[in-house]
């Protein structure tokens, strides 16, 4: 679609949910953008005072994000609770709030939960004074706009609000890097003389540092479904490697030469293509079962099932990984205690939602393991709030057979350690392991034992 010149003039931005999203993105924004005010709103106060606390403790762990927050905070960057005034003072409204899989209702367990994304329309048609263009930058269901329009159309004032689709694609422990570089920035918007006004407004904005040519634009649908499928196409991927690593155990391949094999056809690709104990991070499931829910929808049974599998495979590879390590100590881990390594659902996070480590760590502990729990970036209070939250039996505080350690100093007594989150520091902390344990019962996330390249990837 050709961009047209139709300049508006936009001042202030707000951003209706600071987290892993709204918070970095939006202070990319202000820093690259001296010339505009970014004010990032939510309703949760703490998470407010945070990020407008000291800058080693802000609410999202990211490399790189403390020193672009504290050039954008002491110019043109701001976090407040005042949700009225920031939406009444702005012409362009991003809303970033979450989108999780629906837990009641139509759709439960698969379709996106809305209604954030309902609330925040809500509040932009109360509160609004002026036509303003409104952002969807959480990730949504195909046709969500038209949801959306229907409330902001509501408002009492004969306002008009254009709808843009502009999905993030950064992935935690590279926000930064990632918004600096994008591969591509997509915004989506209607054919209309103001829906072309909007997405150029949007596209002005990110022209502060993104070549216009990779600045794509494109209808409002297409931009909705190309999130929903780019991470579903990424998470194939793994689901696909995870999938043959189960085969090269059986028959004596190396799942790291065949990724590396097959990752050297330029077709292919090497990225996402590296053996793990599954996928974990709070979209690449959701995601999918969202894209499986509106398949269904559809009536496309083939294709949702097609989708399904990936998610499916995904379960297979977590439990497959702990029962290696049940099997290995024959059977069960009664008397045995297991280091886990890591909680983060990757490296350079703080982010545990869907983490492997969770499904994991609950397997083992049922089986009968004494856990020793250490990550480099995940609270201790997190840690057991995820187990009280997401495992299916009930864990009591006291709980003498789950400890979390705050540093890698472990009990003399680990039978074997769990290596669940690539961290940089575990590389080095797994060869000391490898020589205290001559190599022996260290469950590497890639099923290999440390120290050793042997073909049946077994833990020696
Ligand atoms: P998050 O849970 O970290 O943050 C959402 C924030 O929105 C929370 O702080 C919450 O309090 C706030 N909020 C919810 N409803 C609100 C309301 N009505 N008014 C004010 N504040 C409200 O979620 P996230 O990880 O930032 O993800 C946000 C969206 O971006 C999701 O749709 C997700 O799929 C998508 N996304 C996430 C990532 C990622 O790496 N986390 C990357 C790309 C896209
Ligand atoms: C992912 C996508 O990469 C982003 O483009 C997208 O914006 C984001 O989801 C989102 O929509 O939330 P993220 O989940 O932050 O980003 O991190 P990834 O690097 O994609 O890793 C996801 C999971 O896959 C992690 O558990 C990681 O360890 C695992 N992974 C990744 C593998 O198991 N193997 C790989 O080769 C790559």
């Amino acid at each position: 679609m050709a961009i047209k010149k139709n300049k508006m003039k936009v001042k202030n931005i707000c951003c209706i949910g600071a987290g892993y999203v709204g918070g970095p993105t939006m202070a990319v924004i202000a820093l690259k953008c001296p010339h505009l005010n970014v004010t990032v709103v939510d309703n949760n106060s703490e998470r407010i005072k945070a990020w407008n606390g000291p800058l080693d403790s802000l609410p999202v762990y990211e490399p790189g994000l403390p020193e672009v927050v504290s050039k954008a905070r002491s110019r043109n960057l701001f976090f407040s609770s005042d949700i009225k005034g920031s939406i009444e003072k702005s012409e362009m409204i991003f809303m970033a709030v979450n989108t999780p899989t629906k837990t009641e209702g139509d759709g439960a367990g698969m379709g996106a939960d809305l209604r954030y994304i309902e609330a925040c329309a809500k509040d932009i048609a109360k509160y609004s004074n002026s036509n303003k263009i409104v952002i969807e930058k959480s990730t949504v269901p195909i046709r969500t706009a038209e949801k959306i329009k229907e409330i902001l159309d509501q408002n009492e004032k004969a306002l008009n609000f254009e709808i843009l689709s502009n999905p993030e694609f950064l992935a935690e422990g590279t926000a930064v890097n990632d918004m600096f570089n994008p591969d591509r920035v997509l915004i989506g918007g209607s054919e209309t003389k103001s829906g072309q006004k909007a997405v150029n407004a949007l596209v002005e904005i990110y022209a502060n540092w993104v070549s216009k040519e990779k600045i794509l634009t494109t209808n409002v649908w297409s931009s909705e479904l190309s999130k929903l499928a780019s991470n579903a196409m990424l998470a194939q991927r793994i689901s696909s490697i995870n999938s043959l690593s189960a085969l090269c155990e059986k028959t004596g391949a190396n799942i790291d030469e065949l990724s590396k094999a097959i990752g050297m056809d330029h077709r292919i690709g090497l990225y996402f293509l590296k053996a793990s104990v599954g996928f974990g991070g709070s979209c690449f499931q959701k995601d999918i079962l969202n894209l499986v829910y509106l398949c269904k929808y559809y009536g496309l049974d083939e294709v949702a099932e097609y989708w399904h599998q990936v998610v499916k495979i995904n379960n297979y590879q977590k439990n497959r990984f702990a029962q290696k390590i049940i099997d290995h100590f024959g059977g069960d881990l009664k008397g045995k205690t297991i280091g886990i390594l890591g909680w983060a659902f990757k490296a350079n996070t703080n982010d545990t939602r869907e983490s492997a480590a969770i499904d994991v760590a609950e397997k083992l502990y049922n089986s009968g393991a004494t856990l020793e729990i250490y990550d480099p970036m995940v609270k201790p209070e997190t840690i057991i709030n995820d187990i009280k939250d997401y495992w299916s039996i009930k864990i009591y505080e006291n709980d003498k057979k789950i400890k979390i350690n705050q540093t890698p100093n472990f009990a003399e007594k680990i039978d074997g350690f769990a290596v669940l989150t690539e961290w940089e520091e575990f590389k080095n902390l797994q060869l000391d392991l490898s020589k205290v344990f001559d190599g022996r019962n260290i469950f590497e996330r890639s099923l290999y034992s440390i120290g050793k390249n042997t073909n049946d990837n077994d833990c020696k």
